[in-house]
């Protein structure tokens, strides 16, 4: 049992929901909330019935406002830096799960809730989201990985401007930006996420897999070894029974159904 986050599991649709739980405080990222997300994180990875994991705020007020500034109360810089190495040990995490990942974003993700997120492979944000890496505002800086991630994802002159004035942005400026992939009305929130999240659990989940680790450390090495790493996967998927069955259900005309191995 969890005390900071709740996990729903739907092995029948394969997918996964990971609820970030401190309605009181905004879904504030403390001590606990790292030390079980890190726990989940890791059941969901050995969980073969699982292919896609959702990550959102409980309530509909908050993804997650970032850390609870109440643990910055008289830290010293070593105790500081090792917060910041524990978090990015878990945004990391998140980020090299074998699952792909969805940051359902249905409120406030500010901060280390927005580093979450972008440690996330897809952002979908309700039009009532509010998002960005606010630490400045505060004298602090993104420290959970936020000043690497965020020029990755929107390049590097939109980033200085969203670190350095602690820019929050609705949601429709955020997709301007590719901060997320896409904004869904309030309403339908849940739903549009969740067909999103079915639509990824229907395709092959090692194909998925291979293509997720490709395009991530493709992207930080010399195009030579890039290519390389495609190829490797490339035969890695023809020792599978996905492939296959994949292939066969194009020439029966009919619809795959992958068993993931
Ligand atoms: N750390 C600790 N507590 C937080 C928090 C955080 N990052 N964000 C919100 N809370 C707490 C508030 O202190 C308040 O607690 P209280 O009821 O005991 O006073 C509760 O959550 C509700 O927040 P409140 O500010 O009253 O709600 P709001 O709707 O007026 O504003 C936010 C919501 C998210 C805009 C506002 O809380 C905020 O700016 N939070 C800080 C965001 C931030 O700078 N994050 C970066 C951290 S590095």
């Amino acid at each position: 049992m969890y005390k900071t986050i709740l996990l729903k599991k739907e092995p029948e649709h394969k997918i996964a929901w990971l609820v970030l739980n401190r309605p009181d405080k905004m879904n504030a990222i403390n001590s606990q909330l790292m030390d079980e997300m890190y726990r989940v994180l890791q059941e969901i990875e050995d969980d073969k019935e699982i292919w896609v994991l959702i990550v959102r705020g409980t309530g509909e007020k908050a993804f997650s406002a970032g850390a609870d500034l109440t643990w910055f109360e008289g830290i010293t810089p070593t105790h500081a830096r090792d917060l910041a190495s524990k978090g990015h040990t878990l945004f990391t995490q998140i980020e090299k799960l074998r699952q792909p990942v969805i940051a359902a974003i249905n409120g406030y993700a500010l901060g280390g809730g927005c580093e979450i997120a972008l440690a996330c492979d897809f952002r979908i944000a309700a039009e009532r989201a509010k998002i960005g890496l606010t630490e400045v505002n505060l004298s602090l800086l993104p420290a959970g990985g936020g000043t690497q991630r965020l020029p990755r994802i929107i390049g590097i002159a939109k980033a200085k401007e969203a670190i350095m004035f602690g820019r929050r942005y609705t949601a429709k400026e955020a997709l301007e930006l590719g901060l997320v992939h896409k904004v869904v009305p309030d309403g339908s929130f849940e739903e549009e996420v969740r067909s999103f999240a079915l639509k990824l659990a229907s395709q092959s989940p090692i194909a998925v897999k291979l293509a997720k680790q490709c395009i991530n450390q493709g992207t930080q090495v010399p195009l030579d070894v890039g290519l390389e790493l495609e190829a490797q996967a490339f035969g890695t998927l023809f020792s599978t029974k996905d492939i296959f069955e994949g292939i066969a259900a194009f020439l029966q005309k009919r619809k795959p159904k992958y068993s993931g191995e």
